[in-house]
């Protein structure tokens, strides 16, 4: 039977506690997750694609059927090219689902054998976002609990004043 396969894509700039429920949950529906990290042009990134990649795969050790990867270019060539139809995002509020809209519908303009589905974000998580995360990590703030503990470890390295 075939394997049901999804790609979870994003900055991931750093990896949140809110992207570890919907990925955890993601897992739920299908045998075997993609995180793909991509190389994003118009954003100034905090971490490389490397750092990215390292500390996905550090935070999802105990998932055996979680794959972390990256790509270059439009994300409907990316799953494509791994043979998958389905992309997961998170929703955390009504000002995500705009520019969620508009991405999942040019998407499938671009791929009509490709389709989003989208998670809610569990109540606990949905005022974290990598933005704010980085915000609150600069100014000397705690984000214990919101993200994975190596991910708290690389963020006061980053910002050691
Ligand atoms: O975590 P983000 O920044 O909200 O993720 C956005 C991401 C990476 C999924 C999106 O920017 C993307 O798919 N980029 C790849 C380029 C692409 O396919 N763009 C067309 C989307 S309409």
């Amino acid at each position: 039977m075939r394997k049901r396969l999804a790609v979870y894509p994003g900055s991931f700039d750093p990896i949140t506690n809110g992207h570890l429920d919907i990925l955890t949950r993601g897992l739920e529906l299908f045998d075997t997750v993609i995180v793909a990290i991509a190389h994003n042009i118009e954003k100034k990134a905090l971490f490389t694609i490397e750092e990215k990649k390292d500390m996905i795969m550090r935070s999802v050790k105990d998932h055996l059927r979680v794959k972390v990867d990256s790509f270059e270019g439009l994300l409907v060539d990316y799953v494509k090219r791994v043979d998958a139809k389905t992309v997961i995002r998170g929703l955390r509020a009504m000002s995500d689902f705009e520019y969620e809209f508009q991405m999942a519908s040019m998407n499938r303009e671009l791929n009509r054998g490709m389709d989003t589905i989208f998670m809610m974000t569990s109540k606990d998580y949905f005022f974290i976002s990598s933005r704010t995360i980085k915000e609150v990590a600069s100014f000397g703030g705690s984000v214990a609990g919101l993200v994975p503990d190596i991910v708290q470890q690389k963020l006061k390295e980053k910002f050691k004043r």
